[in-house]
């Protein structure tokens, strides 16, 4: 099983970014918990950060007939692309949607996110923890054993 890690805009400054939102770990950091725990399920990860949405949109492109899944913190992103959107639409692939902080807690403009109806679930507010769990939830509903919602996977 191939899993697509995607991280968008400024999260290649978790870490000393806003801890108070975002917690204090790394992005590497993430990743290595991300890969140790995706070998307990066989699970192979293929990561990427950009802030340019164009990058992001063709690296989905590229990757979506490579992987089974998409894990996707799209930061700002969430709330603003169409573009990324389409790009996850057209990729076929279920995905995961997740956030460091509680997004609900946030900014209003935070509230709103142009991805959570496309994707299997939605994980918010557990700061790093977040993508465990979200990958836990990805691997289980490709591996058959769990249950999503409303989404591509259905
Ligand atoms: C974020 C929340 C977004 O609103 C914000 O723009 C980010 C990070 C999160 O992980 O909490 O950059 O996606």
């Amino acid at each position: 099983m191939r899993i697509g890690v995607l991280n968008g805009p400024n999260l290649n400054l978790l870490g000393r970014r806003e801890p108070d939102h975002y917690g204090t770990q790394t992005l590497a950091e993430i990743e290595a918990l991300l890969v140790e725990r995706a070998e307990a399920s066989a699970a192979e990860l293929t990561f990427f950060q950009s802030n340019d949405e164009g990058d992001i949109v063709d690296w989905v492109q590229a990757n979506a007939d490579l992987v089974d899944g998409w894990l996707v913190n799209a930061a700002a992103l969430t709330h603003t692309s169409v573009a990324l959107r389409d790009a996850l639409a057209g990729s076929d692939r279920p995905f995961v949607e997740v956030h460091l902080s509680n997004i609900f807690a946030r900014e209003p403009f935070r509230h709103t996110s142009l991805l959570s109806d496309l994707a299997i679930g939605v994980i918010a507010g557990f700061r790093a923890s977040s993508y465990l769990f979200g990958l836990e939830a990805l691997v289980r509903v490709l591996q058959g054993r769990g249950e999503a919602g409303a989404g591509k996977a259905e």
